[in-house]
């Protein structure tokens, strides 16, 4: 990121929250399930596929969580009562992990169990590395019971490759991304060719391995490398899609899709949406600046 874009960025936190809002329209459905519901439909509509966010993450007590659970195992009764083309992907910090392993661990475990009645899957994002080792370790106790349940690697990790080479060992089902959270050099990758280098490193492990895998990424170095290795390994487009946030790259989304692939969209939906659209921004400085613009114009 240029130095400029960082100045822009470095100063979104300056920016009133309903100018911020009015840019994070385009990458949330709205504050309520119904909101989530409308666009999963629409989207389904186009051939595409859903995984549907409660936003909300790091909450610090049992009742928040248990809130937050309860949201959870709504989208699940809107997914089965709509018949949506969806999924669910949900945030441990929003479930409890830095409250007790355990408290959280049975959250999860409630919400797998009547997805799995539901026959729905649950994605687990993954957070920043303060929870990579409890999020595997949750997944790895849940997956034998509920194989309707995936993780999620980041290839700016430079524990990734060894994750992943365990991983596939239980079959897991994963979604590769680059990865969003600051990290300390000395456990990620910062240069962008080294982390596009391990993505498509970790990619073949996963494709080489049988292993179903969701690539989620909008980066056409990461997409052509994709194709390539599902045209060398001759993947069928049930072991793999691709994946992209409700938002971004919608062309490109198209043809995908245009190409025979699977496709399926982040759809995030909640109050909880700043933290979420502040990072959706960084990785966009154009939006930042547009957004630091509207402080001066009052948003018109
Ligand atoms: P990159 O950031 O280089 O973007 C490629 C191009 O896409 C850019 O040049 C730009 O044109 C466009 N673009 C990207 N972001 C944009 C934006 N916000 N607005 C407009 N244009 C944009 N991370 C994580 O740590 N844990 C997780 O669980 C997930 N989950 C997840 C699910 C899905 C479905 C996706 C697509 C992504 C995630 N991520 C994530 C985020 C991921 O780690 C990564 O930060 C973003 O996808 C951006 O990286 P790209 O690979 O798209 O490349």
């Amino acid at each position: 990121m240029s130095i400029f874009n960082k100045i822009i960025v470095g100063t979104l936190p300056l920016v009133p929250k309903n100018i911020v809002r009015k840019f994070a329209n385009r990458y949330i459905a709205g504050d309520k399930i119904e909101h989530a519901v409308n666009v999963t439909k629409k989207l389904n509509e186009k051939g595409i596929i859903g995984t549907i966010d409660v936003l909300g993450e790091d909450v610090f007590n049992k009742e928040d969580a248990k809130r937050a659970k309860q949201e959870c195992l709504a989208v699940l009764d809107a997914i089965d009562k709509h018949k949506l083309n969806a999924n669910q992907s949900v945030k441990l910090t929003s479930l409890g992990l830095k409250i007790d392993f355990d408290f959280c661990l049975a959250n999860l475990t409630e919400i797998l169990t009547i997805a799995n009645s539901m026959n729905i899957f649950i994605r687990i994002d993954m957070e920043d590395s303060t929870c990579t080792i409890d999020t595997i370790r949750i997944y790895e106790e849940v997956h034998e019971h509920y194989p309707n349940c995936g993780i999620v690697i980041q290839s700016y990790l430079r524990r990734s490759y060894n994750d992943v080479q365990e991983l596939v060992e239980l079959n897991a089902n994963f979604r590769l991304c680059k990865g969003i959270y600051i990290e300390p050099e000395e456990i990620a990758f910062k240069d962008k060719q080294e982390i596009r280098d391990n993505y498509i490193k970790i990619l073949r492990l996963i494709m080489e391995n049988n292993c179903n895998v969701g690539i989620a990424t909008h980066d056409d170095y990461l997409i052509d490398g994709a194709y390539k290795l599902i045209n060398e390994l001759k993947k069928t487009n049930r072991e793999y899609e691709f994946q992209m946030l409700l938002g971004v790259r919608e062309n490109l989304r198209d043809k995908i899709l245009k190409g025979g692939h699977r496709v399926r969209v982040y759809i995030p939906y909640g109050t909880h949406w700043y933290e979420y659209s502040i990072r959706r921004f960084k990785e966009n400085p154009q939006i930042a600046g547009y957004i630091v613009k509207s402080i001066f114009t009052g948003g018109k």
